[in-house]
């Protein structure tokens, strides 16, 4: 399927600094609302585990949960660029990475998959780039990872912190990254890496210096189960009508609005 918004697209907004809208969808109806608001990237995200499907975590998502629903947004999509998250342990070496990523983009209809990942990761994301996927690298905070890092905290702090960021941010762009995606990152840091990194940089949780901003749509559309996360903002309650939320998210985005100061971590 070939939509307007592509990895040449994302690089030329990136050069021309025109800010890229991503947001989360898991389904036909509300892709279908996302498309026509203008965003330009939309994610199936394996934090369908919390917000569909009522898990503590991402942990328990599955390849086929991803491929059904990234076939079920697939459909709802005109213009933006379809991006899938690899499953947690769907990705843990090369040849796992690249049969499913093959799953995704064949019977899902993926035009990129995202990968949490270091700079150990590398070799993973490089393999992916070789062979022709079109990638995206998500670091800082890896929900996947929540177990080992001791919960869902900010990144990057301290100068130590701040430099494995770095290092992290480097091999993957060289590992032949397309797109990089941090999440809760001090604002500045994300920033540096954006200044530094001719990669298109999405964040979530890391400040307007970033190319892009993406959230859960769950959370902008302030429906999500308990408390929102600091960094998200509900359109809907500023709106009153889903699809206006929608248009009001594009547009902050692209004017610069969000995130604002209260949204963003030290
Ligand atoms: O799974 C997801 O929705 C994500 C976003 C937090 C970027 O990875």
């Amino acid at each position: 399927m070939s939509r307007s918004v592509s990895v040449a697209t994302l690089r030329r907004m990136k050069r021309e600094g025109q800010p890229i809208v991503a947001l989360t969808a898991y389904d036909y109806a509300l892709a279908r609302a996302v498309d026509e608001a203008g965003v330009d990237v939309v994610l199936v995200g394996d934090s369908l585990g919390m917000v569909i499907q009522g898990h503590a975590g991402t942990v328990p998502v599955t390849l086929e949960e991803m491929a059904y629903h990234t076939r079920c947004v697939a459909r709802g999509l005109d213009r933006a660029l379809l991006m899938t998250d690899l499953p947690f342990l769907s990705d843990f070496d090369a040849r796992s990475a690249l049969e499913s990523a093959s799953v995704l983009m064949k019977s899902g209809g993926a035009q990129m998959v995202k990968i949490e990942a270091t700079a150990e990761q590398a070799p993973i994301v490089a393999a992916l780039s070789r062979a022709g996927v079109p990638v995206c690298a998500h670091f800082g905070l890896r929900p996947q990872r929540v177990l080992q890092m001791g919960g869902y905290r900010v990144q990057g702090r301290g100068e130590d912190g701040a430099e494995a960021v770095l290092a992290d941010a480097r091999a993957l762009a060289d590992a032949g990254a397309d797109v990089l995606l941090v999440e809760c990152l001090p604002a500045n840091l994300a920033a540096r890496i954006q200044a530094e990194v001719d990669v298109p940089l999405i964040g979530i949780g890391a400040g307007p210096g970033c190319d892009g901003q993406i959230l859960v749509i769950q959370d902008m559309l302030g429906i999500t189960p308990g408390q929102a996360p600091r960094f998200s903002h509900d359109f809907l309650a500023d709106t009153g009508s889903i699809q206006s939320a929608l248009s009001a998210y594009a547009e902050a985005v692209r004017s610069g609005q969000f995130p604002a100061r209260e949204h963003c971590f030290d």
